[in-house]
């Protein structure tokens, strides 16, 4: 069907409430809209899928048990079926499961007392939705005073239902409170080229935003009862028209083809410029994105497994996302590898996890969270593409955490105990969790196991003391030939340990940061054939991968608005140097990504206080300089810069042996953070050496080859694509220049 519904059924379920009437009164006055009232339990006489192009069903009170619905149930589905269309407001919306259109229920049902304008969030992925067709933006409140009902998806997310808007509250965005969901019901015959929508089959949609109809105005002040009641004409109105026109009826995404589409739809709604969503790192198809997990290379393929939301660009309902390469560089969005199971210790969210190689089982050890606990758990998978895991019916696979540990209790959690790390060592399974002392200090705990199942604690790896974080996230112990190197996340920073284990503890020689910016929660991959198999030895040696999590920073706002959020690094190799301090590069095939060399040049001498524009531009480039500072204060390369430069984030090296990253001209959108990033350069008696990896939104830079430094700016400019160089307060030297144009790591037209 193509155009609006012209025969609206309105559902009741036992005489009207005035607050019923009064919806179909509003619709009734509506050009061009016949309305007839139908009652639940006479829906089976009727010929529902003639008489009617959409059924609504608004509802303000509780539903009680005894309500005639699940008679209706199989009527509804037929109708569903058949391509009808179905509007669930307020506490309608609440009835989901009842209906048998999907499975999980809304988790907050109940009422609550308006204080601000409360209304949608629309997802900017669905900006175009037709319910949205006669909305300018995405924030939209709708009622600002009263006790209304409250029906939302805050905890869980429905199993098949598309979140199309969460709730906007004052000038707050609440993006964890779900408030508009989408189902699509039946089989999809076909699609159009632009479009993901099913035609054929049937359509839902539940708004549990507060749309009243009758009872006092939407806010005590005239003027703004009037805005919101418009609004809320047009948001129910368009809600009512989406379910029967073309590109209403939306799906939860599920096989690879609906990820590269989230994908598409990110891009094409601008945010391949400058700014926008980088082009060469891994980045979700749309939505949130945290910390790689799993990390594996199973069957000669990579798998990068990583904490995704699909309900938006935030932190909540956490499943787990997928990407896979033949090469390290370009890779393949996969559908979502483990969600959340509604009765499972798992049920809010699927936390940081590994992947081993169980004697050639795929094997996931992951943190669920359900209420307040959360503990670990494991899945299985029995295809070779991983893309389908069993969970173990025995989790979680340890109870709680040892009972002769004083484990931080918060707010949130009973004992802030989660992230695993897994590996085989002297004929056991050795196991490391994240956690906190009550009595101060982040430690990495460590249990031994025969079987993944079983697990005996040993006592802590490494506890950090009271001045350590009041928790370490996601510890991972990574075997580096003659040491051994632990990595936490303090909530901060990423802090390594370089030492021995005797003893099941952790002997620290030296400690330092992985990363002096926006790099948090990394995780490695082994990767035992490196070289391919080829003939050379040498590059046959197990090689350990390194990704962190690059967050957005910027506000909750400005990630809503651009749809996605979070990228992964490049894959990094971690070393020793002879000198004992840590090398760490990008493993050799990102080279793979270079396209076009955009400079190839001898020494650039700058004079005193001289800038130079040089011959190099781009938004996803690589940069390899080196920069002597002959006997000027310092040098400042210049990135992502506009020609007047209004826009510019300057990389300067100092005398003093810092390099920092200044993000206060960077970008003029003032929801990007503005502070400045720095890290200590080891003292050096030769030109610095840097490789600088833009793209997009991410700066990685790696100096010396041995410290990193990864931001995150956000140009608003199209042509915030200039480089330039300047030495302070003396002469100096860009002794080599390279650059390289780099390629996408999510090539469309990839089978
Ligand atoms: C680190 C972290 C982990 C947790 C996950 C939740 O960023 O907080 O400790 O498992 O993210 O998404």
């Amino acid at each position: 069907m193509t155009a609006s519904p012209s025969r609206v059924g309105i559902l009741t379920d036992g005489d009207r409430s005035e607050e019923q009437r009064a919806a179909a009164d509003w619709l009734a006055a509506r050009d061009g809209i016949a309305v007839e009232t139908v009652a639940f339990d006479g829906l089976s006489d009727r010929d529902v899928s003639t008489d009617f192009d959409a059924l609504w069903w608004h509802r303000a009170a509780p539903i009680a048990e005894t309500d005639p619905l699940d008679d209706a149930a199989g009527t509804i589905d037929r109708y569903l079926s058949d391509g009808g269309g179905l509007l669930l407001t307020l506490r309608a919306m609440a009835s989901i499961d009842r209906l048998s259109v999907e499975s999980v229920p809304p988790d907050r049902v109940g009422e609550e007392s308006l204080a601000e304008p409360t209304g949608v969030l629309w997802r900017s992925l669905y900006a175009d939705h037709p319910a949205m067709a006669s909305l300018e933006g995405l924030r939209h409140p709708v009622r600002e005073r009263g006790t209304v009902p409250a029906v939302r998806y805050e905890r869980v997310l429905p199993q098949r239902g598309e979140p199309l808007a969460s709730t906007i509250r004052g000038d707050t965005a609440v993006p964890d409170e779900v408030t508009a969901v989408s189902w699509r019901v039946g089989e999809c015959s076909e699609r159009d080229e632009h479009n993901e929508y099913a035609e054929s089959a049937g359509a839902v949609v539940g708004l549990g935003a507060p749309v009243l109809f009758a009872g006092p105005p939407a806010s005590d002040d005239g003027p703004t009862a009037d805005r919101l009641t418009e609004t809320r004409d047009r948001l129910v109105a368009g809600c009512l028209r989406s379910l029967t026109v073309d590109g209403g009826t939306v799906a939860r995404p599920t096989d690879a083809e609906d990820m590269r589409r989230l994908r598409d739809r990110v891009d094409a709604a601008g945010e391949d410029r400058p700014g926008g969503r980088p082009k060469y790192h891994l980045t979700p198809p749309a939505n949130w994105l945290n910390d790689p997990n799993g990390l594996i290379r199973w069957d000669g393929q990579y798998h990068v497994f990583y904490q995704y939301n699909p309900a938006g660009p935030f932190h909540n309902t956490i499943h787990w996302g997928h990407a896979v390469s033949d090469d390290l560089v370009t890779w393949r969005d996969e559908p979502v590898a483990l969600a959340p199971s509604p009765d499972g210790p798992d049920r809010d969210g699927c936390w940081s996890g590994c992947a081993v190689d169980d004697d050639g089982t795929p094997t996931l050890l992951y943190t669920g969270g359900n209420g307040r606990d959360q503990l670990p758990c494991l899945a299985t998978a029995d295809d070779s593409g991983l893309r389908s895991w069993e969970k173990y019916e025995g989790n979680p696979v340890i109870e709680s955490p040892p009972a002769d540990l004083d484990v931080l209790e918060t707010e949130h959690w009973r004992a802030e105990f989660r992230d695993h790390n897994v590996w085989r060592e002297g004929g056991r399974w050795h196991h490391l969790i994240g956690t906190g002392l009550a009595d101060g200090g982040g430690a990495a705990l460590l249990y031994t196991s025969e079987t993944l199942t079983d697990w005996t604690y040993e006592g802590t790896l490494l506890a950090g003391g009271p001045d350590a974080g009041a928790v370490w996230e996601c510890p991972e112990l990574i075997d580096l030939g003659d040491r051994r190197l632990l990595h936490v996340s303090d909530y901060e920073n990423v802090v390594y340990f370089l030492g021995t284990v005797e003893d099941g503890e952790l002997a620290v020689e030296s400690e330092g940061l992985l990363d002096h910016g926006d790099f948090y929660a990394p995780q490695s991959l082994t990767d035992a054939n490196a070289g391919d198999g080829g003939d050379d030895d040498a590059d046959d040696a197990a090689r350990s991968l390194t990704w962190g999590w690059l967050p957005e920073a910027r506000d909750v706002d400005a990630q809503w608005d651009a749809g996605w959020s979070g990228a992964l690094s490049l894959p990094r190799v971690i070393e020793t140097a002879p000198d004992g301090d840590l090398r760490q590069r990008p493993a050799d095939e990102v080279t793979e990504l270079r396209t076009e060399r955009l400079a190839d040049a001898a020494a650039i001498d700058l004079a005193p206080d001289d800038r130079r524009r040089l011959d190099v531009s781009g938004a996803a480039i690589e940069i390899e300089a080196e920069i002597a500072l002959d006997d000027a204060e310092a040098v400042e390369l210049s990135v992502f810069e506009t020609p007047d430069r209004a826009e510019h984030t300057p990389i300067r090296y100092a005398r003093d042996g810092t390099l920092s990253v200044d993000r206060a001209p960077s970008s003029r959108d003032p929801r990007a953070f503005a502070d400045a990033q720095s890290m200590a350069v080891p003292p050096y008696d030769e030109p610095l050496s840097l490789r600088v990896f833009l793209d997009r939104s991410a700066i990685e830079i790696y100096a010396n080859g041995r410290r990193c430094l990864t931001s995150r700016v956000y140009p608003t400019r199209d042509d915030a694509v200039g480089v330039s160089a300047r030495a302070e307060g003396g002469r100096a030297a860009i002794a080599s220049l390279s650059a390289w144009e780099l390629g996408e790591a999510m090539p469309t037209g990839e089978e």
